[in-house]
């Protein structure tokens, strides 16, 4: 249904909804923590390196793909190499990331509560992992209340909005939202380093680590992580451009996106390491020795700050958790843009059939696994498997594709996105997607691959990871099997 296709009301529209797709969970939520993990200020030079090798060149293809043929990616990808399967590949990843994406956005709407009162105490981390999440030992898929409320108002505000449409919901969602969130963050991260001892945290993340470089693992961190916060790789910036209009300079947007995402991202690093010198400095240790890392950063070290700024830390704590929700909800939506615009497309179903089946179905399976004793195993694991083999090799696969199998399509894919572009995408573009990312995202993928066969991830018993992890992959392939074979509903000709 092409000629009905919905559409940004302008460019700024789009770019302010891209924007509001990058800047998410990943940049407040998981940046600083993988960060943390590999090497602090070490890591920022994978990083730069991530972005300009891999993350921007697959950026400018997904819009060109998107955008040349005003679809969501199975059949944006059928038009383009005649097979639907990477797109509906890149469908079950964004369905996979939805719905535990949604779990940890609960989780910081609910310490928004928590963080008036501070009502989290003086242990923080027992009160994450002992009386908020109530984990238990492996797989414990008991009922836990308190989560199951929280993903509940979640999937009801993010279907709310969704059901708008692209324009009245999506655009309109992003345009009270972000605004919203530069002024809370832009306060938080001005609190932040006027903390005394704030200096030692931002030494800690831009004094780079020369031989934390030299750790493949660092690298991987960073190549994995990129595509998950640009959105890229995964089908979101495809199904964005493809509601772009037709005269639209698409280098200068992506530019402009890219530019936000990583400002975000370097503001929270910046906002956390912060934090993390001023709480080292309360309590006369160093930043090394005041938190371990992980997935729970956010959740431990902020509240313990919070909690050492006494009853002003109210405020900074609500902002902060707030900023991270309002972050995560502009995110989530695009993310379930991608399989709700991919059905409409296929089957040719109404935006509020679409919705009400995909979303609303994420939302059932969603709250089953994540209101669990194991809701953050499910979250490490899934996170971690969906990010570095889903995202990565999803992206791999479209560059492959197009710039070593059908060389003339990326010729074509590159005029197309020139025709109205402020920066031309020349002779470097056209080399970094033929030789320069696709050689790192394979080397990045094998490593990937090696280290969990040899080693696993984070610890857990093998017999768990292969059950989540091993299950997360083989939901990929067989989704992009199975979907592959489902039969055009509409009309080749509207198509
Ligand atoms: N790009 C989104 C994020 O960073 C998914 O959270």
């Amino acid at each position: 249904m092409s000629g009905n296709r919905e559409n940004w009301s302008a460019r700024s529209g789009f770019i302010i909804a891209a924007i509001g797709s990058a800047v998410g969970l990943g940049n407040i939520w998981r940046f600083p923590y993988v960060a943390y993990e590999n090497g602090g200020g070490a890591f920022l030079v994978p990083y730069l390196v991530a972005i300009f090798a891999a993350g921007l060149p697959l950026l400018y293809l997904d819009y060109a793909v998107g955008h040349k043929f005003r679809k969501a990616p199975p059949l944006a990808y059928k038009k383009l190499m005649n097979s639907e399967s990477l797109g509906w590949w890149q469908v079950m990843v964004t369905l996979v990331i939805g719905i535990y994406y949604a779990s940890v956005l609960s989780w910081a709407g609910s310490y928004m509560y928590y963080a008036i009162g501070q009502k989290w105490g003086a242990d923080t981390q027992a009160f994450f992992f002992n009386s908020y999440l109530q984990n238990g030992e492996g797989l414990a898929l008991g009922f836990v209340p308190t989560l199951f409320f929280g993903l509940v108002i979640v999937w009801a505000v993010v279907m709310f909005i969704l059901y708008g449409g692209v324009r009245r919901g999506v655009e309109l969602a992003n345009k009270i939202f972000m605004p919203l969130l530069v002024v809370l963050f832009t306060i938080l991260v001005i609190q932040a380093i006027r903390l005394p001892g704030a200096t030692a945290g931002l030494n800690a993340f831009f004094t780079p680590n020369w031989e934390a470089m030299g750790n493949y693992k660092v690298w991987l961190a960073a190549f994995g992580h990129i595509f998950f916060s640009l959105s890229v790789g995964f089908g979101i910036m495809l199904t964005y451009a493809s509601y772009l209009k037709r005269k639209t300079n698409m280098t200068g947007s992506g530019a402009v996106v890219a530019l936000a995402n990583s400002s975000f991202e370097i503001l929270a690093g910046i906002g956390v390491f912060a934090a993390l010198g001023f709480m080292a400095f309360s309590s006369g240790s160093t930043v090394e020795e005041v938190v371990s890392g992980g997935i729970g950063l956010a959740f431990i070290a902020f509240p313990k700050i919070i909690s050492s700024m006494g009853a002003g830390g109210d405020l900074f704590g609500f902002l902060f958790f707030a900023s991270l929700t309002v972050a995560g909800i502009t995110s989530m939506v695009s993310i379930l843009e991608v399989p709700i615009s991919a059905f409409q497309d296929k089957l040719g179903w109404s935006r509020k059939k679409s919705v009400s089946i995909i979303a609303g179905g994420s939302a059932i399976v969603s709250t089953l696994i994540f209101s669990t004793h194991s809701a953050i195993t499910f979250v490490d694991i899934i996170d971690y498997f969906a990010n570095n083999i889903g995202i990565v090799g999803g992206g791999l696969l479209s560059i492959i594709l197009v710039s070593w199998f059908r060389r003339p399509l990326l010729s074509q894919l590159q005029a197309h996105i020139n025709q109205y572009s402020s920066i031309k995408l020349g002779a470097g573009w056209n080399f970094l997607l033929t030789v320069i990312t696709p050689l790192s995202l394979l080397v990045a993928l094998g490593l990937t691959i090696k280290s969990i066969v040899a080693e696993g991830y984070g610890g857990y018993p093998a017999e768990i990871l292969w059950l989540v992890g091993g299950g997360t992959l083989a939901l990929f392939i067989v989704g992009a099997i199975v979907l592959s074979c489902l039969k055009d509903k509409v009309p080749e000709e509207e198509n």
